[in-house]
């Protein structure tokens, strides 16, 4: 069931979290399916609804003001500044998990990753919870993340009992993972706070998982995948490649930065230029490539920095497979 973001909606989804059951939230990236952090069977009804594996840890959500010392045995002080500069807000750390932290929500991992998320709709219901919620992105397990609540309700279905409807993401991709572990920094996950932003708040610059032994678990080679196929060119080589397609008669998309003409698409997208409303509508026009029927999308890579850092890594994820 969709309910409004009212008071009464906020009531009724902190009644079914404290009975364990699982409610799906809009965030400021994707929408997330929430479960009570500190309830293992609640836990467990996340990765029966997703369809996920039971070792693929999940992010603890927390309100502003929370404690993160309730949550990691140590914060190390680069750690402190970031959340101190970028929470509320898309960054996710991942910390030495305090002992009282459920295994069942870090995978039985040694770390816990934790975020405090900006949405006032999921601040509203993480302060009248009270507690941690642990939620991964409300999507079946692989699939693309969901940006609207219809997205959450024509992915999991029955799986979910509530979905909170707080509108469309604004930023539309997931969150910054940054890892603190024996006294590294690491991006794992890029998102929609750039490693620039980051290491302006550090005074440094940080690697990446490219360059470092720490892995994150559910980075997954073909994940947030559509079942259309992508095909990944530069700007300059769309309207050729597309050109070519449509004339061995493939039902053919077009997702660009700026608009490019490919005459006999069944359909060309574009973001007006904007990096940022490319990545708020980038999984909807994966969804929409799906529902289209399409039999290939062929999709701009954005310039590698800032947010088109964040896309670049989800597309070439969508089109592995
Ligand atoms: O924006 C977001 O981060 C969204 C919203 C709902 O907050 N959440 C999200 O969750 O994207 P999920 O579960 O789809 O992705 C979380 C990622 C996974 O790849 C998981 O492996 C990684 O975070 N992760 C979680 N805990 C970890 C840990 N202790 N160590 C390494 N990676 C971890
Ligand atoms: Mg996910």
């Amino acid at each position: 069931m969709i309910v409004d973001d009212s008071d009464r909606s906020i009531r009724l989804a902190v009644g079914m979290l404290r009975e364990g059951r699982v409610v799906a939230m809009p965030t400021e990236t994707v929408y997330g399916l929430a479960a009570d952090a500190s309830n293992a069977e609640a836990v467990s009804r996340i990765f029966a609804a997703k369809g996920r594996p039971p070792d693929h840890p999940l992010i603890v959500h927390l309100g502003i003001g929370a404690n993160l010392r309730d949550w990691a045995r140590h914060v190390p002080e680069e750690a402190s500044r970031l959340a101190e500069a970028l929470w509320p807000g898309p960054l996710t750390v991942i910390l030495e998990r305090h002992a009282s932290v459920l295994p069942e929500v870090t995978g039985g991992l040694g770390t816990v990753a934790i975020r405090i998320p900006a949405h006032p709709v999921t601040q509203r219901l993480l302060e009248s919870f009270g507690g941690g919620l642990a939620a991964p992105s409300a999507n079946r397990f692989g699939r693309v993340s969901p940006t609207t609540a219809r997205d959450v309700c024509s992915d999991l279905g029955s799986a979910v009992d509530l979905v909170i409807d707080g509108g469309p993401c604004e930023i539309g991709v997931e969150s910054t993972i940054v890892a603190f572990i024996e006294g590294e920094v690491t991006i794992l996950r890029p998102g929609a706070i750039s490693p620039e932003a980051i290491a302006r708040v550090l005074g440094h610059p940080i690697g990446t998982t490219a360059h470092s032994p720490v892995r994150a678990p559910g980075m997954l080679a073909s994940h947030y995948a559509p079942t259309t196929p992508l095909e990944l060119c530069m700007p300059d080589e769309i309207a050729l490649r597309g050109a070519e397609l449509v004339s061995a008669g493939a039902r053919v998309g077009v997702l660009a930065l700026v608009r490019i003409e490919v005459p006999g698409a069944t359909a060309i997208w574009d973001a007006g230029g904007d990096i940022g409303i490319f990545a708020r509508s980038l999984y909807r026009h994966l969804r929409q490539a799906d529902a289209e029927a399409l039999d290939i999308l062929v999709v701009e890579l954005p310039p590698d920095e800032g947010l088109g850092v964040a896309v670049r890594d989800r597309l070439r994820r969508a089109a592995r497979r």
